[in-house]
This record gives C-alpha cells, sequence and structure tokens, in this order.
C-alpha cells in the first residue's frame, strides 16, 4: 500500500438550507465535508487543525484500527479532544477491509455537519466480486437542522428533557424539492441507459433508521458496512443510522421520456415526536426529456415486519474468496439490555423527564458517563482510579422481561463501567431493546470490530432455544446492527483487537442520554498482538 495525506481544516461556514443560513462547523468549508479515498492496505495520515471554538474529535467509522486505537477518535475514549488551535494526525493501516464507510465528528452533535465519504477500494488489480460498474456514485443520508445543533442538544441536556429534531432529511446535503424553500437544494442523479452505477449508501443521519426507494427501478445488494453480501434483488432499502449498503443500480436498456424520485423517510416505532418528512432527489435519463415524474411508494414509518424482512435477506457472501470467521462458540456470552430509561433529577434542575425526572437512555440499566480524561489514556498508563471501574455487569440490574407493559423500575444508574476481555476472546452478545417509552428501535455500532448477526427476534431472548436457530454459516457482517423495538439481535467476534472500544447507540440523542458503554480488550502475548504507545501529539485534557 502506500500513505495518502488529507488535511482538515475544521471551520466555521455559512450554510443556507430552507431559507435559513447558519454558521456551521464544518472541515474545509464543505457540507458534507471531503471525500477520503484510499485502498485496502494504504496508509492514511489526515492532520487535522482545529480553527472554531468548540472542542472536536474525528472518528473514522467502521475502520478496524488493528494496533492503531489511538486513531480511532471518539471524544473521552480514545483521546481527549482537540482543542482550539491544536493539531491532531490520525495515522493508521487499512487492513483487511474495503468497501463504504464514512467518518464524522465525535464529540457531542457535530457529526451534523462534520462528516464525509471514506472509500476504500479494493488492492490494485483486485477485482469486486461482482461486474465493473460503469461508474460509481456516493450518496450520503443525512439531516439538516434550522438551528445550531450543538445549542440543540445542550439545551436539552440542561433541561433534562428532549432535543428538537431536525428540519429536514438530505442526500448530499440538499433537502430536495418536498421541502419549503428547498427546490434548488435538489440532489440529482443522470444515468445514461443500459449501464449498471455503483451506489454507495451511508445513513449519516443523526436519530433516525431510513428508508430507501427510487421509483420503478430495484437494487441488487452487494454489500453493508464495508463487507460484501450474497446478492439479492429489493426495490426498497433499510438503513440504520451508521450503517452503509452498497446496490448496483442498472438503469433501463431504453431512456424512458420521464424522470424518477428517490425518496428516503425514517423507519421508527416511536412516541410522534420525530421528524416525519422526506428527502427527494431525481434520477434522470440522459437524452430524455423527463416529461413524467415518478414517485416511489415508501412503507408507513412504523413498518417493522417490512424492516425485519428486509434485515433477514443479508448473508455474508461466504464464498472462497471471501470466507467467514464466524465465532462457533463463544468464550464469554453477554445479555444487554439496550433503551430508554429515566435517572433522577438533579437537585436545582426542573427536569422535562416522564414524573420529572430525566431522560436517560442505558445498556443494562446502567448510563455511562464520560471520563474527563480519555479512557484509553488511563487504561494504557494504568491510571484508571477515579476515570473507570471494570465491572460492567454481563446482565442487566433490572432482570428483563418484556410483557408489552413497561416494567414499574425504569430509573437506572450513572457510572463508567467497563468489560475487560483476554486477546482473542470469542464474545456473545445478545442485544435485548426494552420498548421502555414507547417503541423505539437502537442502531448499536462497535468500534474496533466487525461482527457477525448470528441471530434476531421478537419479543424475549430465549437463551434454552434460540441459539439452535443461530446461522452460523453466513451471517451477514457489519458494524452497525438495528437492535428492534421488544425484540433481540445476537452477535459475535473475535476480539482481537488490543485497547479500549466504544459500543453505543448511533442516533446521537441516545447517545446523548448514555447509551453507551465500552470494551477492554487486553493485549496478546506476541508484538504483533499488542497496543503501541500513543503518538505524540495525542491531545490531552
Ligand atoms: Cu459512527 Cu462511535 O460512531
Amino acid at each position: 500500500g502506500i500513505t495518502r495525506h488529507y488535511k482538515f481544516n475544521i471551520e466555521l461556514t455559512n450554510v443556507t438550507r430552507l431559507c435559513h443560513t447558519k454558521s456551521m462547523v464544518t472541515v474545509n468549508g464543505k457540507f458534507p465535508g471531503p471525500r477520503v479515498v484510499a485502498r485496502e492496505g494504504d496508509r492514511l495520515v489526515v492532520k487535522v487543525v482545529n480553527h472554531v471554538p468548540n472542542n472536536i474529535s474525528i472518528h473514522w467509522h467502521g475502520i478496524r484500527q488493528l494496533q492503531s486505537g489511538w486513531a480511532d477518535g471518539p471524544a473521552y475514549i480514545t483521546q481527549c479532544p482537540i482543542q482550539t488551535n491544536q493539531t491532531y494526525v490520525y495515522n493508521f493501516t487499512i487492513t483487511g477491509q474495503r468497501g463504504t464507510l464514512f467518518w464524522h465528528a465525535h464529540l457531542s452533535w457535530l457529526r451534523a455537519s462534520v462528516y464525509g465519504p471514506l472509500i476504500i477500494l479494493p488492492k490494485r488489480n483486485v477485482s469486486y466480486p461482482f461486474a465493473k460498474p460503469h461508474k460509481e456514485v456516493t450518496i450520503m443520508l443525512g439531516e439538516w437542522f434550522n438551528a445550531d445543533t450543538e445549542a440543540v442538544i445542550s439545551q436539552a441536556l440542561q433541561t433534562g428533557g428532549g432535543p428538537n429534531v431536525s428540519e429536514a432529511y438530505t442526500f448530499n446535503g440538499l433537502p430536495g424539492p418536498l421541502y419549503n424553500c428547498s427546490e434548488n437544494n435538489t440532489y440529482k442523479l443522470k444515468v445514461k441507459p443500459g449501464k449498471t452505477y455503483l451506489l454507495r449508501l451511508i445513513n449519516a443521519a443523526l436519530n433516525d433508521d431510513l428508508f430507501f426507494s427510487i421509483a420503478n427501478h430495484t437494487f441488487t445488494v452487494v454489500e453493508v458496512d464495508a463487507t460484501y453480501a450474497k446478492p439479492f434483488e429489493t426495490n426498497l432499502l433499510v438503513i440504520t443510522a451508521g450503517q452503509t449498503t452498497n446496490v448496483l443500480l442498472k438503469a433501463k436498456p431504453i431512456a424512458p421520456n420521464a424522470s424518477f424520485y428517490m425518496l428516503a423517510r425514517p423507519y421508527f416505532t416511536g412516541q410522534g415526536t420525530f421528524d416525519n418528512t422526506t428527502v427527494a432527489g431525481i434520477l434522470e435519463y440522459e437524452t430524455s426529456s423527463n416529461s413524467t415524474a415518478f414517485k416511489p411508494t415508501l412503507p408507513p414509518i412504523n413498518a417493522t415486519n417490512v424492516v425485519a424482512n428486509f434485515t433477514r435477506r443479508l448473508r455474508s457472501l461466504a464464498n472462497s474468496r471471501f470466507p467467514v470467521n464466524v465465532p462457533q462458540t463463544a468464550d464469554k456470552k453477554f445479555f444487554f439490555t439496550v433503551g430508554l430509561g429515566n435517572s433522577p433529577c438533579p437537585k436545582n434542575q426542573t427536569c422535562q423527564g416522564p414524573n420529572g425526572t430525566k431522560f436517560s437512555a442505558s445498556v443494562n440499566n446502567i448510563s455511562m458517563a464520560l471520563p474527563s480524561s480519555a479512557l484509553l489514556q488511563s487504561y494504557f498508563f494504568k491510571k484508571s482510579n477515579g476515570v473507570y471501574t471494570s465491572d460492567f455487569p454481563s446482565f442487566p440490574l433490572h432482570p428483563f422481561n418484556y410483557t408489552g407493559t413497561p416494567p414499574n423500575n425504569t430509573l437506572v444508574a450513572n457510572g463508567t463501567k467497563l468489560v475487560v476481555v483476554p486477546f482473542n476472546t470469542s464474545v456473545e452478545v445478545v442485544m435485548q431493546g426494552t420498548r421502555i417509552f414507547g417503541a423505539e428501535s437502537h442502531p448499536l455500532h462497535l468500534h474496533g470490530f466487525n461482527f457477525y448477526v448470528v441471530g434476531e427476534g421478537f419479543g424475549n431472548f430465549d437463551p434454552n432455544n434460540d441459539p439452535k436457530n443461530f446461522n452460523l454459516v453466513d451471517p451477514v457482517e457489519r458494524n452497525t446492527v438495528g437492535v428492534p423495538t421488544a425484540g433481540w439481535v445476537a452477535i459475535r467476534f473475535h476480539a482481537d483487537n488490543p485497547g479500549v472500544w466504544f459500543m453505543h447507540c448511533h442516533f446521537d440523542v441516545h447517545l446523548s442520554w448514555g447509551l453507551r458503554m465500552a470494551w477492554i480488550v487486553l493485549d496478546g502475548t506476541l508484538p504483533s498482538q499488542k497496543l503501541p504507545p500513543p503518538p505524540s501529539d495525542l491531545p490531552k485534557c
């Protein structure tokens, strides 16, 4: 591989959408941010210089960071934030991965404007496991807030209430014609008849899983989260926040005299406080006159069965060129409840949660408090005292039984507790969605690893029977999975990457409320199994 250098200047830029202009934190003045391209085996060196008043850090979402945990990026987990006028160089090698990922800010809600594609091409002279497309197109799904997102979240956290929702969804930063004052901000894709296009779709929205469809066209799914999938045809995609999906789009053989809307709108089964609007883009054929415009029909917002039917079709490619490495047994088994709850309202505050409590979210009834220094440094330099404890419970504090009605005890504890596992442990985690406040889904993202989704179901996970049906042959491999509302998913992975690894809901609102935990994976015995010391420019808190 080669070394590729990028420079990210974090700077304030005025951006206008929906007739609202605001000053936003951006990378190099771009919204969405610049595209980073590399090949498998390359080294990326990204110099980030912070010119704004906010602290920041950048995360390379889905990159394994083998023995380079110092470059992972989540603030207060692997590094202290990059402060105003400071610089940090993210330096890492892309090993054994190729496909569509993205990078984003990993502090507060800054990723609303600080995000961009991270495209990893196969090594030179290595082909895709499908016919070479005529063209590759990246479409990032995101959100637009008229208000300043940092103000939105800090206000919500101070009042213990729910934050305002965004005004629009976007394709590559553009809300499209279904919003007021947005006609000129429409994403357009021009295609040639008969050609095949590789669409690289990235859900960078802050707080929503999204449906995506293009009128009168079908897709062949070929990759998710930068791992190849068994191809299948569909006219609808479901992409949770933090997931990516590559599809082949075959243009019609003869240019029709029509254009075709591409639409995305959220999937959720929540309480109605979400933004239920639709972003539109246009697919056009070169040389056609576009006399009519067709629109696809998207499923209703609470179409949980549609989502389950889609996710169950996802399988790893699992062939001789791209074999799977699913742990056939698990050394360590965990059961995590993931969901919303509430915590006591701090003194001198009036909270907007149920019965005057504060809105919270938790894993195993522990709402994770971020430390004021970085966990990875505390771990590496053996200074965990007062920063974290290593007693994250393997089972929830309040035993969970889903009966359709909320449990009486929804109060959660605050803490900074981690799980410690020896190098190369095979780990199984069953994640159960609790559905305490309405039905909500949770896209759980794991840093530092890909995992296999070996099972999923509705209702309570049954430890005696459900494992009999686990797919240990060709389960889909990914870095983010939607835990269904009032349902469960089971994942397995090899803990073969030493360091401290964040795991959290990829909805920023739930992340801010504490739906997060972290793993410590200890060093192995060989030099190649140890975490090296930090780079000298690692920011200080
Ligand atoms: Cu894409 Cu920890 O996040």
